[in-house]
């Protein structure tokens, strides 16, 4: 295939208006894979588990898919990208492989936040757009009013606008026509010197790190001699092909073209993406580097039975070959023994990393409250706190350190007209600043939305922000946010003691506006959760020396018998060994034993 015959292209949507669906269509329609006679939609491109369970598309995928146009053979490389707001960073890479993109927006749903964030990448990038409306199968589908919106929003002329069904299949043919019409054809030169971006990497157990690359010039052959201009590194190919969506190995790849190449790296920390490949001896100007991903979210990892934490370590570092955003560092706590602190691009990407341990190794795991990186000013340096046990004391505070800020975002939430009231609050409850709004359909008469933006701390929106978002709006509020650097923020580290003793693992660190609530919200939990001991327990919240927060924990004494008529002797003797077994599970936290599962309570549920 010469570039003129080569299309690259994504598909880009807010999470649910179709994406995979559409990709499987087109798979179809072009041959590239088998229809499903059940009329179940397979989803081919999501390969894990966990998307399949979710619905949702975690790594980006590719494909190339062979279409006829005008008597000519077209080879259409699709490269999938991911949906989910924490995604944001694979979806900006995988768009620099691309001269188009398929906007999709839901004809029933309409413009949402990430719809809005995805075309301003896309259109950044200069890629050509074409703007699709999804899911006119559906009663409740406007596409006259959406395509309004969009000419709207986005400056799209509604008669651009491509109308489908990726469920039934309606429309979606136009779409290959349009892509082949529409986008331009790479551009690159078969005589130049070889360059290669690589935008993805995945790991192979066998054949080490496969990358996935675009060649922006030259020819790639098996045997090549290539290296990296980030690490220069030199490998040698020793396969490499296309994905259709299955690897099929060729000979070479040639300019414009999508594929994957095995060149015997070991770590996948040696595929940078954003990084350049060249021939040995032929050095190029790197394509503009990427960012590396970063992370936002850190939380520690134990394993339930102590023992387990090489076992744990283990297969931490195996599934971070596979998710190299993922960062991991040794932790030990008093509480809860040895484990890893994990870094996350967000709550969602640390949900799916958890529930891979678990599926994937069987991993009985305890994750401690997430944190975001805070910025510590001291007279001399800056440090980033990722964990609230190294987080400076109050006294601090007041001599060694300047200043701590905190990690914000710009959010931007798109409601109905009459959720605005609820949103306002939503917001301002969780510190929002900058608060700013416009109407989105502008000049159309039903019921309007309304896009608000504003500043909101990260750390507001790790926890329960997106919950209380969907439920305060009934579902009917997106929402996006994008990095917006650091602000001076009044934090401080809240220590919980047990019996006057801080537990190390439970410690947070909290905005003096929320200091008290949360304090007594917390100590309340704990006294929930806490089994009463052999004695009497204060649990005490604290910021420094000053207690904020207090509950008692009555004694209780453990006979365990007390219930049994005497004579039982046997029963008697299988609770006193039930009661052995009992404590083995228990975490002693100073003098207080604290079973597994209390723990568990405490820090799944905040
Ligand atoms: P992420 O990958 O998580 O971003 O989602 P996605 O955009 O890939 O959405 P997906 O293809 O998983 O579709 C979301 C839901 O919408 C699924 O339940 C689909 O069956 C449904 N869906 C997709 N297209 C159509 C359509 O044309 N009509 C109808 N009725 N439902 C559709």
């Amino acid at each position: 295939f010469t570039c003129d015959l080569l299309r690259n292209f994504s598909i880009i949507a807010h999470i649910d208006h179709g994406k995979s669906t559409l990709a499987d269509r087109l798979l179809e329609l072009t041959g590239t894979i088998q229809k499903k006679q059940s009329g179940k939609n397979e989803q081919v491109l999501d390969k894990l588990k966990v998307e399949r369970e979710r619905g949702i598309t975690v790594k980006a995928q590719t494909a190339s898919m062979i279409y006829t146009f005008h008597g000519k053979e077209h080879m259409l490389n699709l490269i999938d990208t991911p949906g989910h707001v924490d995604f944001a960073w694979e979806v900006s890479r995988s768009l620099a492989a691309c001269q188009g993109a398929l906007l999709l927006v839901d004809a029933s749903q309409g413009v949402q936040a990430q719809s809005i964030s995805v075309f301003h990448n896309a259109r950044e990038r200069g890629l050509t757009i074409i703007p699709i409306l999804n899911k006119i199968d559906l009663p409740a589908a406007q596409p006259e009013r959406i395509a309004a919106q969009m000419q709207s929003t986005f400056g799209i002329n509604p008669s651009d606008i491509i109308h489908i069904s990726a469920k039934t299949g309606k429309g979606v043919e136009s779409i290959l026509e349009a892509i082949v019409d529409r986008i331009p054809p790479p551009v690159g030169s078969t005589g130049a010197p070889l360059k290669a971006f690589l935008f993805d990497s995945l790991y192979d157990r066998y054949r080490g790190v496969i990358s996935l690359v675009n060649i922006q010039e030259g020819i790639l052959r098996r045997g090549d001699k290539i290296t990296s201009c980030h690490t220069r590194k030199k490998y040698e190919v020793t396969e490499l092909g296309i994905m259709h969506p299955e690897e099929i190995s060729t000979d070479s790849l040639r300019p414009g073209q999508v594929g994957y190449i095995a060149c015997n790296m070991k770590e996948s920390s040696e595929a940078h993406i954003g990084d350049t490949l060249h021939r040995v001896g032929q050095p190029v100007e790197p394509m503009p580097g990427f960012q590396p991903a970063k992370a936002m979210v850190f939380a520690g990892v134990f394993p339930v039975d102590s023992s387990d934490f090489p076992k744990l370590e283990e297969s931490i570092k195996r599934l971070t070959l596979t998710d190299r955003s993922v960062t991991v560092q040794r932790e030990s706590s008093s509480a809860l023994g040895q484990g890893c602190r994990l870094g996350f691009l967000g709550t969602l990407h640390m949900d799916v990393f958890r529930q891979r341990l678990e599926d994937e190794y069987d991993a009985n795991i305890i994750i401690t409250a997430p944190t975001v990186p805070y910025k510590v000013i001291y007279r001399d340096r800056e440090v980033f706190v990722s964990n609230p046990t190294e987080f400076p004391e109050t006294s601090d505070t007041a001599s060694r350190v300047k200043e701590i800020q905190e990690p914000v975002v710009k959010a931007s939430i798109i409601v109905p007209e009459e959720y605005f009231g609820d949103m306002m609050e939503l917001c301002f409850s969780h510190r929002a600043e900058d608060l700013d709004h416009r109407y989105l359909d502008a000049g159309i008469n039903t019921s309007s939305r309304i896009i608000l933006t504003c500043i909101l701390p990260l750390s507001e929106i790790v926890t329960d922000f997106f919950d209380q978002l969907k439920s305060r709006s009934s579902g009917f509020a997106s929402f996006d946010y994008e990095d917006a650097g650091y602000r001076h923020s009044d934090l401080a580290k809240m220590s919980f003691l047990l019996n006057s003793k801080p537990v190390d693992a439970l410690a947070i660190i909290v905005h003096r506006s929320s200091q008290d609530t949360i304090a007594r919200q917390w100590v309340k939990k704990l006294h929930k959760v806490i089994p009463r001991q052999m004695f009497e327990v204060p649990i005490q919240a604290a910021i420094g020396k000053k207690i904020l927060a207090r509950e008692t924990l009555s004694a209780l004494r453990a006979d365990v018998t007390a219930g049994l008529y005497g004579g039982h002797y046997e029963r008697k003797m299988k609770h006193l060994e039930n009661q052995k077994e009992g404590k083995r599970k228990m975490k002693k936290m100073g003098s207080v034993d604290l079973p597994q599962e209390a723990f568990f309570d405490i820090l799944s549920n905040k």
